[in-house]
């Protein structure tokens, strides 16, 4: 079954509130008649609000890059799915190896921020993905299925067949190195082995899997031309209206639609 296309840009903590509406002003024409991909971008915090108000009446989506999972409170420093709700936001960026690594993010601490997410009715966006350190000691497999199994651990089949998966092998990420396409593929049917084998085979063939570390517009096509590959996470290419615009319509290219400037399929 075709599962459509999805990029994301994760800005991480780049773009003012005025450099981000100018990436947007200058995206939003770039990616008009895109039909056969989502399109999104998720700004900083103090980012969302002017993003939301530019990206009325587009194609282009906002997602946050973190949640906290408590609805309000005292927690200082953290945002609430309520908060990112009110400001607009649809999709939301859970688990980035960067939280991961520098902020304490764990497998349970994901599950919590993922089901304050869904309860907000924001559209998660899961991230995993294995070190270089575990990658080369034969680990791969067994780091993702633990992050799947904790990290998604109570949701049902008919709402995992609703989210969006980002394998991001954080060697890859920010370093110019990407996975193979046929590397990332076969991780990626791994993942969707995995899926099936926690929530059942219709929802592992719904869920969407976007691939991210170093994925650029010359890359995307070939990235995004793998079955089990559905869209990519973005962090540096997501920078610029043009680079983001051109591996948008590679990737919509690899999934085998038209990709050109115009017809938008
Ligand atoms: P990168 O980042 O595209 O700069 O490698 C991807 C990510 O961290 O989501």
């Amino acid at each position: 079954m075709a599962r459509k296309v999805i990029v994301a840009g994760n800005w991480k903590m780049n773009k003012t509130a005025s450099e981000g509406v100018a990436l947007v002003r200058a995206l939003k024409p770039l990616v008009a008649d895109v039909t056969a991909a989502e399109v999104v971008v998720c700004p900083p915090f103090t980012t969302i609000g002017a993003v939301v108000e530019a990206c009325r009446n587009s194609n282009v989506k906002v997602g946050a890059q973190n949640i906290h999972w408590a609805e309000s409170g005292a927690f200082t420093g953290e945002i609430s799915g309520t908060m990112l709700k009110e400001a607009g936001v649809e999709y939301v960026i859970i688990g980035h190896s960067e939280r991961r690594q520098y902020f304490g993010e764990t497998d349970a601490t994901v599950n919590a921020r993922l089901m304050a997410a869904l309860k907000a009715g924001l559209k998660p966006i899961v991230c995993i993905g294995e070190t270089l350190e575990e990658r080369e000691s034969g680990r791969t497999e067994a780091v993702l299925e633990t992050q799947l199994k904790d990290g998604l651990k109570g949701l049902d089949a008919a709402t995992a067949a609703t989210l969006v998966l980002a394998y991001e092998p954080v060697w890859a990420i920010g370093t110019g190195k990407t996975a193979t396409p046929e590397m990332a593929q076969e991780t990626h049917a791994f993942i969707r082995r995995t899926f099936a084998m926690l929530f059942g085979a219709d929802a592992a063939a719904k869920a969407r899997i976007q691939y991210g570390g170093s994925m650029k517009a010359d890359n995307a096509e070939a990235l995004v031309g793998q079955s089990d590959i559905d869209g990519g996470l973005i962090g540096g290419a997501a920078l610029k209206a043009d680079s983001f615009a051109d591996l948008v319509k590679n990737a919509v290219k690899g999934a085998g639609g038209c990709g050109c400037c115009c017809c938008g399929r």
